[in-house]
């Protein structure tokens, strides 16, 4: 098929819907049980989504890692797997993939996305160290600082703005990072960071314009570039979406012209090859040789780097539809289609629409809520107890506290909705737009959270709060009130 080809296909009504142009073959069941059934689950969660198992969760939108629905050759692939130690068939096949998708001759396996920042971490940052960046990711920041770094967020203005038309909101500011380089010192600045589909602000994507006047920076003053291409089968179909450079380059060639302008690239596979697992790589040899030791002490040998030899097989095979646009497509015109609903709803949501979900501004939509009482993790619970939709928190919680105990507010507030490619259909959607849009007309109901259990490392995880008043009993009476009987 001609690289300029498109995948939307017109109605005769004029309606825009975002076809699937795959079927269902295997199917879960799932549970939407009564509001009061679910009232009892946050409570005993901790209003915290990632505490609630998934017999009292509807429809899963916590994350599309690891939970992308896999295809008919993924889950084929997965039984020739060639179970070895060492030197395993399956390995070199996954080789293969990398070396045609992201063109890089050396590969090191890891068992997700965050023992790849481990890795890079543990060589390449030295206490004191500064790493630039266009946005952090929780695990990310995590890791830099455990080794003595920190992060330097240089976003463009845009960034944070949630009503945008701005098509790359992802850019990273390049006059700040010639600001950063000359305030620190390049012997202090590890590494630049670049994060494709930005997760945190919304899964909105960088271009290759921006990628190449970073690469000119760096060069200048013999920086490395790292990518986190967790997202980067998405940034690159938004490039070929909005980079006019770009529209009839195919995907192959956008991939490999972005990794290019790059020395390292890591991911995690539960999100880019719908499966579970991750990876570095890179085509330089000194780069790789560095990292290459610390695979074996904390992963596993070379070949299969802590995953299960299966998996190799399946993100072999996925890393490849990864080049099939519409197959990457399929999550981003989900999410433009609950976007653009919400906003012709008057539900305050991040745009332009972007990648992995859809983010909704729960500053605005909660504005009675304080930051201090985590807005975005009322705003979580509150969808979940009258939807059991699960979305997750990006926010306050997500945050950290500082030396003096005191939270350190997020820039932005978000409840994130997840979209997994290919697992929900668009009922399901409008199900999910529907409670939404019921909560927003109610949303004077909702209050806030307060700790009562708290982690002092990544708290959104484990932590657990309670309401600062009895809201959660309020909006099942009103829930009750207007929906009857209904589930
Ligand atoms: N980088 C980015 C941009 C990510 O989104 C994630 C994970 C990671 C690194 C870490 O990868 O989970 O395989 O260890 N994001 C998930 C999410 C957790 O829900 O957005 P991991």
């Amino acid at each position: 098929m001609a690289n300029n080809q498109s995948y939307k296909v017109k109605f005769f009504s004029g309606e825009e819907v975002p076809l699937e142009l795959h079927k269902v073959r295997i199917v879960q069941k799932l549970n939407l049980i009564p509001i009061e059934e679910r009232l009892k689950a946050i409570v005993e969660g901790g209003f915290n989504t990632f505490l609630l198992t998934t017999k009292t969760v509807y429809l899963d939108m916590l994350t599309d890692s690891g939970t992308n629905a896999m295809s008919d050759n993924q889950v084929a692939s997965m039984l020739r797997a060639d179970d070895a130690y060492a030197g395993s068939q399956s390995y070199m096949r996954l080789e293969e993939s990398i070396q045609e998708v992201f063109n890089c001759k050396y590969f090191l396996p890891v068992h997700q996305g965050r023992a790849a920042e481990n890795i890079i971490s543990k060589v390449f940052i030295k206490p004191g160290d500064v790493v630039p960046m266009n946005y952090h990711f929780t695990t990310t920041k995590a890791h830099i600082e455990i080794n003595g770094g920190s992060i330097l967020e240089i976003y463009t203005d845009e960034a944070l703005k949630v009503k945008s038309s701005h098509p790359f909101k992802g850019n990273l500011d390049v006059a700040k990072l010639r600001e950063v380089i000359k305030k620190y010192g390049v012997g202090k600045v590890a590494y630049i960071r670049l994060e494709a589909s930005t997760n945190l602000i919304g899964g909105q994507p960088f271009s290759i314009a921006n990628m190449r006047e970073v690469r000119k920076v760096a060069k200048k003053h013999g920086l490395m570039i790292v990518l986190d291409a967790s997202l980067i089968g998405e940034n690159a179909y938004f490039i070929k979406q909005r980079e006019p450079e770009f529209k009839n380059k195919s995907i192959k060639q956008i991939l490999h012209e972005m990794i290019g302008l790059v020395d390292l690239t890591y991911f995690s596979s539960r999100k880019v090859s719908s499966t579970r697992g991750g990876g570095i790589c890179t085509n330089n040899l000194e780069i790789h040789n560095k990292m290459r030791d610390l695979v074996p002490l904390f992963e596993g040998f070379y070949t299969y780097g802590g995953m299960s030899i299966r998996e190799v097989e399946a993100m072999a095979i996925g890393l490849i539809e990864t080049l099939d646009e519409t197959i990457i497509s399929q999550s981003p015109s989900f999410i433009r289609y609950m976007v653009n609903e919400l906003e012709r709803l008057g539900v305050p949501v991040v745009t332009p629409a972007g990648g992995l979900g859809v983010h909704i501004d729960a500053g605005q939509f909660l504005s009675h809520v304080p930051q201090k009482e985590y807005t975005a993790g009322a705003l979580a619970a509150a969808f979940f107890l009258i939807s059991g939709v699960r979305g997750m928190e990006r926010g306050t919680i997500s945050s950290v506290r500082d030396a003096n105990g005191n939270d350190v507010l997020a820039d932005i507030e978000l409840l994130r909705l997840a979209m997994p490619r290919r697992v929900f259909t668009l009922s399901q959607v409008k199900y999910a737009i529907d409670r939404l849009h019921w909560l927003y007309m109610n949303r004077k109901l909702v209050g806030g959270l307060k700790f009562y259990e708290e982690p002092p490392v990544l708290r959104f995880f484990g932590g657990k709060l309670k309401p600062t008043s009895p809201w959660p009993e309020k909006l099942v009476v009103k829930f009750r009130a207007d929906f009857g009987d209904s589930l």
